[in-house]
């Protein structure tokens, strides 16, 4: 008898539809088994990577969603040509070891007669809220469609998109959702700049001047924390992004850590630097602690 060498990398189990993910879902909560949800949005690098392999160290079983959500795009921004790789992102997640991958249509998820919108305030004003006002409904209504979808003990979000996680944590506090929301420390390059799909967009030259966006958000919490002021901190850092090359500069902010309203050194509370800024056409962002 022949016996061919298990392969460690099993290609995750992938559903359509939520009448087959409810079916997974109810065999493993029969085993008494711990679930954690990492929702993404696919094209998966080793940031989303580390949020399973977080999400696997604290849950029995991993679901991890792919869906690239309509709601959360301005009809002026990226959906069209946000980057897809349904076979590369299985392949990844095998490496990591995924039990499911949720990947409905957009039909299964909005399906005709749709019309409920979660309202978010708090944490979603100002910063990408006043860039992107449609966006922070969208991720807080299918986050909760997720949520209710997968009945996940945990889910995990990266800390790259700070805000998000702010607004994500603030959801699951107002509405009272049964479920704990881990962060994860954002996964850089080793120059820096913050893993994210986006950058597949950067030409040779913007991919070379990127980093300057954490380098500057950097010295902010450095001359912040030595006690200079904030708007002087900010000024300097904008300048010095058009410097690198940075077509334009949305914001560069210092932020309380868990409400992202304005922070001053004398609150006594933890601070946190965000900036978003443009290279050609992509919008890059992220943030640091104080
Ligand atoms: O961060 C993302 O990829 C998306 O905003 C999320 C949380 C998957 C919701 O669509």
């Amino acid at each position: 008898m022949s016996s061919r060498p298990q392969s460690k990398a099993r290609t995750p189990a992938i559903v359509r539809t939520l009448k087959d993910l409810r079916r997974r879902i109810a065999l493993y909560r029969k085993s008494g088994e711990s679930v954690a949800l990492v929702p993404t949005m696919g094209a998966l690098h080793d940031g989303h990577l580390a949020l399973v392999r977080a999400a696997k160290r604290k849950s029995k079983h991993v679901v991890v969603s792919i869906f690239v959500n309509p709601t959360q795009f301005a009809p002026t921004e990226d959906l069209a040509r946000y980057p897809r790789d349904e076979a590369g992102d299985l392949m990844k997640l095998a490496s990591v070891g995924t039990d499911l991958v949720w990947s409905p249509s957009a039909e299964e998820m909005y399906p005709e007669g749709f019309a409920t919108r979660i309202e978010v305030t708090g944490a979603a004003n100002g910063l990408e809220g006043a860039f992107r006002p449609h966006h922070f409904g969208g991720v807080a209504t299918v986050c909760c469609k997720l949520f209710s979808q997968v009945m996940p003990d945990i889910a995990v979000f990266g800390e790259k998109d700070y805000q998000q996680l702010a607004v994500i944590r603030q959801m699951v506090r107002d509405l009272d959702l049964p479920l704990a929301i881990h962060g994860l420390a954002t996964v850089r390059e080793k120059d820096g700049l913050a893993l994210s799909s986006r950058n597949a967009y950067l030409s040779p030259d913007e991919r070379l001047a990127a980093p300057a966006l954490n380098a500057a958000i950097r010295s902010v919490a450095e001359k912040v924390k030595a006690g200079g002021r904030p708007a002087a901190a900010i000024r300097s850092a904008a300048l010095a992004l058009q410097r690198a090359g940075f077509a334009g500069v949305d914001y560069v902010a210092v932020v309380d850590a868990e409400t992202l309203a304005d922070w001053s050194p004398k609150s006594g509370r933890p601070g946190r630097v965000l900036a978003a800024a443009w290279l050609g056409k992509t919008r890059l962002i992220d943030n640091v602690a104080i």
